[in-house]
């Protein structure tokens, strides 16, 4: 009888080969560069879907016409916007939220739901949500009414909703409002939590960056797209350095260290939307952070991929 031989299963391999199967690149999408596609079934509503191909979140920016609706719909994951410009209000669970530039809005899995915008001009905002994880998952379902049966400004079909509508105002996260400042040597940010509680998705965060300064070289094990608001600055991974300004998102890799500089006279504002809530309930979730670490040695972290 032969020796048992065991060939090594593709899971066998070192946690370093799965992390460089990532995307070791900072990507980028240039705001100026986004082209806004009308939704089929939502003729009032166009969006640009983020290109980053992530596995649990995605982020678009979306503009809803003077005097438009959406339809009424629903979805299957979780979801937030935040209100870029313009104001209106979401009709959901029998009650109207009026919103404006900068509050934002989640609305719970799978609660029926309409945006309106009532005025003379667009309102753009960001979605923010699970898609990727849900269709992952193979439970991802969206749903819409069309025609919306009159009056239907609640949902009849959830006697108990998956949680609360929450509208969380811009004066949360604005300098005056709960800032907490963190300064680490040459690094001063303020990073108020606008308050939005995720299962999957991390919500938002929002973080000032102080002309001239940065943030603390740091690497986690969560997916992170930012948003930027406001001035302008430039990532770097490894080697590279991607530069960005208001209206651009910058998507980091998994694992890898990086940090976010600004550039020019102007503070930079920008949204961290993170999946950390998802490796935190596997028991797995890894941040850490490098404060003082000289920009002209990150090169040589670019073989430093063991978390643990
Ligand atoms: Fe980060």
């Amino acid at each position: 009888m032969g020796a048992l031989h065991l060939e090594p299963r593709e899971d066998d391999r070192p946690l370093s080969y799965w992390v460089q199967q990532t995307n070791p690149k900072v990507r980028l999408a240039k705001g100026r560069e986004m082209r806004l596609q009308p939704e089929p079934w939502n003729p009032d509503v166009s969006v640009y879907w983020d290109p980053f191909g992530q596995r649990v979140l995605s982020m678009a920016i979306a503009e809803l016409k003077p005097g438009g609706k959406s339809t009424w719909h629903r979805q299957l994951n979780e979801s937030s916007m935040l209100i870029l410009s313009g104001s209106g209000y979401t009709i959901a669970n029998g009650q109207k939220y009026v919103w404006g530039p900068g509050d934002v809005l989640q609305i719970p899995i799978f609660m029926w739901h309409q945006h309106v915008n009532p005025g003379n001009v667009p309102v753009r905002y960001i979605r923010h949500g699970t898609v990727p994880f849900f269709k992952y998952m193979g439970i991802y379902r969206e749903e819409r009414l069309e025609p919306p049966p009159e009056g239907r400004h609640d949902d009849r079909r959830h006697e108990q909703p998956l949680g609360e509508v929450r509208l969380v105002p811009r004066s949360h996260w604005e300098p005056s409002g709960g800032e907490k400042v963190y300064t680490e040597g040459h690094h001063a940010t303020y990073a108020p939590d606008a308050g939005i509680p995720h299962h999957f998705g991390g919500g938002y965060g929002v973080t000032k960056l102080l002309p001239g300064r940065f943030s603390a070289l740091h690497r986690h094990w969560n997916e992170a797209i930012i948003y930027i608001f406001e001035g302008r600055g430039y990532t770097t991974v490894n080697e590279e350095r991607v530069y960005w300004e208001a209206g651009d998102m910058v998507c980091v890799p998994l694992l890898f260290w990086h940090r976010h500089n600004t550039l020019g006279d102007e503070p930079s504002l920008y949204l961290r939307h993170t999946n950390t809530p998802l490796p935190q309930h596997l028991g797995i979730f890894v941040h850490q952070r490098r404060p003082e670490f000289p920009e002209e040695n990150i090169p040589q972290l670019k073989d430093d991929f063991t978390p643990f």
